[in-house]
């Protein structure tokens, strides 16, 4: 016969037992409601360092590694300490279509890896809108200015090709570099004017440059492309091109790019106001190779990866006060 205190203890064990259950029920079900979505972000991720927006942005990376994987192409961000460095050097001034124009280029160079954008302005100072936009960019990046002595500045009414462009602006990055770069470490400097289209394939072609790489130029010098021509024993022979083929190197600035190391080895390389027109390029490029030193890229100069686009500069009109509704608001940065 059981004793009225083992029922006590029993219905107690019961009650002990029923209450554990429920609360284990309960913690199960707010776990699963708080429970992050699968796929989102795995359960080693410290959610509260890590904020939503990066972690989206992560999980993109892995998606597009993916499929770059899937389709056997090699992930161009691996390695990323090897791949030589591309010092892309762009001068750039103040008119309408400038920020159109670097936010367009900036946004290409986004996607090339160990990419440094040496920007150089044509001005006196530097201004807030090249300032802001360099900030916003997530590029890396070195913010010079050098202004065009006065005597050189195009004037309103001059044609474009009377007075040479981005001559003080460019050698002023090279002496940054030669101020500033690693000598040990690889890398390569390319001429990026601010109004040229790029390809991404552009870059990884340059990328291998021992000396002097050159290729292909689209809509230039009044032909559908220029090109360097190559013998039977794929040198460079001689020049396609719109315009003066005698020239040392008939090559447009967009054209080729040129060994760190070379830069750094010849200090007297440098763009000048003397040269002819037309000869920045022959200028800079016979200070540091010579024509059987060239190396062709772009599928021995078959492809155009780069285009000598030229904007058409917008017509603005004063409208205030003649078109009704119409806002004057110079406070808008366009
Ligand atoms: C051609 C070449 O592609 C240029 O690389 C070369 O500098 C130029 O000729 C030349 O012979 O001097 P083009 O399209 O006619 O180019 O030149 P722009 O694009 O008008 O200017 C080249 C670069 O210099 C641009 O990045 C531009 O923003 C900059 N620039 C232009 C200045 O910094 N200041 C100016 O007053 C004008
Ligand atoms: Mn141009």
């Amino acid at each position: 016969m059981l004793s009225p205190r083992s029922v006590n203890v029993k219905s107690f064990r019961f009650i002990v037992f029923v209450t554990l259950v429920i609360f284990c029920v309960m913690l199960g079900l707010k776990l699963m409601v708080n429970l992050p979505e699968p796929g989102i972000y795995s359960v080693s991720d410290d959610s509260k360092a890590v904020s939503s927006q990066s972690r989206q942005l992560r999980a993109q990376i892995g998606r597009l590694r993916l499929l770059l994987a899937k389709n056997g192409v090699t992930n161009p961000y691996e390695n990323l300490e090897s791949l030589p460095t591309i010092y892309a050097i762009t001068p750039t001034h103040t008119r309408p279509l400038q920020k159109a124009e670097l936010t367009r280029i900036s946004q290409t160079f986004l996607l090339v890896p160990n990419f440094h954008w040496i920007i150089v302005e044509d001005s006196e100072t530097k201004t807030p809108l090249v300032t802001n936009l360099l900030a916003q960019s997530g590029l890396t990046y070195t913010h010079l200015n050098a202004e065009t002595p006065k005597e050189w500045k195009l004037l309103l009414d001059d044609p474009q090709w009377k007075k040479p462009r981005g001559v003080k602006q460019r050698n002023a990055a090279l002496q940054w570099l030669r101020n500033n770069a690693d000598p040990r470490k690889p890398a390569v400097v390319f001429f990026a004017d601010d109004d040229n289209t790029y390809s991404l394939e552009l870059f990884e072609e340059m990328r291998t440059t021992k000396k002097v790489s050159v290729w292909p130029v689209g809509l230039v010098g009044s032909v559908r492309f220029e090109r360097p021509i190559l013998d039977e024993h794929g040198k460079v022979a001689n020049w396609s091109t719109g315009w003066r083929p005698e020239r040392p190197f008939a090559i447009d600035m967009a054209g080729f790019a040129i060994n760190l190391k070379l830069l750094l080895d010849n200090p007297q390389a440098e763009f000048s106001f003397d040269a002819p027109r037309g000869y920045q390029e022959s200028t800079i490029l016979a200070a540091v190779v010579t024509k059987d030193d060239l190396e062709p890229k772009a599928s021995q100069c078959t492809k155009v990866y780069v285009w000598h686009t030229r904007t058409e500069n917008p017509k603005l009109n004063d409208l205030k006060g003649k078109v009704p509704g119409m806002i004057v608001d110079w406070t808008v940065e366009v």
